[in-house]
Parts: C-alpha cells; structure tokens; sequence
C-alpha cells in the first residue's frame, strides 16, 4: 500500500520536471509503460490470496487512475504554457500605426508634360514622339545642320559606337526637332503637332542635365505666318502660367533649320528670361521631306519643359529633378 500511495508522489514530481510534451511521454514510460513500475506491482497480484485480490486490484486501478489523471494534468499545463509563451513572443500592438499603403505620385516633369499636352491639344495640336537614338541625319542633315555645326562635335553629343557610314551613325538625340522630321515624312499638309520628349547632351551643371526634356511644336499649311507663331506661343505661356500679363518677346537668333529665327523671351520678375527658340520652317527643310516651300509655310518652336516644370514650381536646381530623392518628389504628390 505504502509502495502505491509512494508511486503517486513519485509521478508527481517527475511529471513536474517534465518541460515539455516530449519529455513528458517519455517520463510517462517509466510509471504506465509495459515494463514500468505499475506493471511490475501488477505482476505481484498474482501471488496474494485470493481473498485479498478484489481489495488489492481495486486500489492498484485507483493509483492508476491516480497517476493517469496526473499525466493528463501535467499534459495540459504545459500546453497552456506554451501557448501563453506564444501569445506573449507574438503579441499584436494594435496601438501601432497602421502601415502607409504607400501611394505614389507624378513626378513633376510628368505632370508638367500632361498639363502642356493639355493646352495645346485644346488649342487644335496632335501629339507625335519619336525615337531617343536618332541617326545623324535625323537630328542634323535633314534639319539643315551644316557637317561643321558645333553640336556635332564628340563632346556635345553621345554617340553611339558601331559600324555605321558617316549618315548612319547612331546618337542619343540632342533635340526634339527630328520629330519634325519623322512627321513631316509620314503626314501632309496641313500639320499642327507638338513633340514632348527626352533628350540628351554632354553637359551636367545647376541648369544642365545630360538628360532633360523638351517640347517641340511644327504648324505647316498654305497661310500659317509669324505672327501665328508669336501667337500661338503667347496663348501658350499665358494659358500654363495663368498670367494674362505675360509679355513675350521674339529676339533674333539663328538656328539652321528656320529662316527667320528668334529666341523665345518671357517676363519674368523684374526682367526676361529665355523659354525656348523658334522660327519660320526653312525651305530646305520642307524639300528634305517632299513638301514643297511654294505652296507650304510654317514655324517650328522648341521650349525646355523641365525649364518650365522648374519656374512653375519654384525649383532652383534642374538636378533634383533626376536625383530621385523622395523627400523632393513628395512635395509634387
Ligand atoms: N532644337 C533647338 C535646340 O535644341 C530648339 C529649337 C529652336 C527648336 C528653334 C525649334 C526651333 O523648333 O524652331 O536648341
């Protein structure tokens, strides 16, 4: 009896150590397995009289029961540990901040781009774009450019290496003015188009990028004259900086692909500031595409977009607009 009742405390205690489920089935073994200690106090049953059995078994079956019941306590103690444990090493902070679904933005030169594309499609304009890398004829030859032009020079433009003949050489483009190339070869009089695009040249400083933005625009039919162009431009600036005082100013300049040529002046504080370059479409340049210069006229101008994008939203340094830096791009989203 003495040896059962002992057999009890001693489960306890082992189950006690037991740390955790694995340990405890092990343990288990050495009280209930077929060679444990209850099994061998079975054993000894059978040799107590007869008369004494019934007693004997009933209160072996109650320290079984006993020790059974002590196991399955244990078993369940340390799974409510574990699962306390979990529930602490997980813990859900719902005071937290939730996290930003991290919404994206335009980045300024592109609604810069979309806000311009706007004005002048409703002012009748399509909208063409042309190939970054260009031959040399479509961003030189075929506007007029003479071989000698500085522009040409390995140091104002990248070039593409390769085994290209002289007019076949590959180059980033310097300008958007081969898109008036490309359109004038693919649609007839009357044309009115503006040409958004990136474009490139070996330069890098405050108000120089090797890689910036520009904005073509080309109307050629039978009567459109200077006066349209100074016009045209005018409503432009007027409209995109929603200044009705804006003056503008035509200075005269040269650029070889128009005859008569002017730099493009706007007020600007206190003063004028350059915006672009323009001029009445050289005949040469309408020959080069088959359009003939006796019955078609036109004006071409070109404007810096990221100048644009830069006095609209008061940024000094053209190079923040490629860095990438998001506490600058955040401020336009
Ligand atoms: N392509 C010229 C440049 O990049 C800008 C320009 C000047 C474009 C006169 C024109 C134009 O269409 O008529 O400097």
């Amino acid at each position: 009896m003495d040896e059962l009742e002992h057999l009890i405390d001693e489960a306890r205690a082992a189950f006690e150590q037991a740390a955790d489920v694995a340990r405890l089935e092990q343990v288990k073994g050495q009280f209930l397995g077929k060679s444990g200690a209850l099994a061998m106090l079975c054993k000894g049953l059978s040799s107590l009289p007869a008369e004494e059995r019934p007693k004997a078994g009933a209160r072996f079956n109650d320290v079984k029961n006993a020790i059974d019941k002590l196991l399955a306590q244990r078993r369940e103690a340390i799974q409510a540990e574990l699962l306390a444990r979990k529930l602490e090493e997980e813990k859900l902070d719902v005071t937290l901040p939730g996290r930003d679904a991290g919404n994206g933005g335009l980045h300024p030169v592109t609604r810069t781009l979309e806000r311009v594309t706007t004005l002048f499609e409703s002012m009748g304009f399509d909208v063409a774009d042309g190939p970054e890398i260009e031959t040399d004829y479509y961003n030189f030859s075929a506007l007029n450019q003479p071989e000698d032009h500085p522009a040409r020079s390995m140091h104002d433009t990248f070039y593409l290496a390769g085994e290209h003949g002289p007019s076949e050489q590959y180059l980033l483009r310097t300008h958007t003015s081969p898109i008036q190339i490309h359109y004038m070869e693919a649609n007839r009089p009357p044309i009115k188009v503006i040409s958004p695009g990136r474009v490139y040249r070996v330069d890098s400083d405050a108000t120089h990028s090797p890689m910036f933005h520009q904005l073509e625009g080309l109307w050629i039919d039978e009567t459109a004259t200077f006066a349209n162009l100074k016009g045209t431009v005018r409503e432009f600036l007027r409209r995109y900086f929603e200044l009705d005082d804006l003056e503008v100013r035509f200075r005269p300049s040269y650029f070889p692909f128009t005859e008569p040529s002017a730099e493009i002046d706007m007020t600007f504080k206190d003063g004028w500031l350059e915006i672009g370059g323009c001029g009445m479409v050289h005949p040469q340049v309408l020959r080069n595409v088959k359009i003939d210069p006796d019955t078609y006229q036109g004006f071409a101008f070109g404007m810096g977009l990221d100048r644009l994008a830069m006095l609209r939203y008061g940024v000094n340094d053209l190079r923040l607009f490629f860095k990438g830096d998001l506490r600058f791009l955040r401020q336009f989203s």
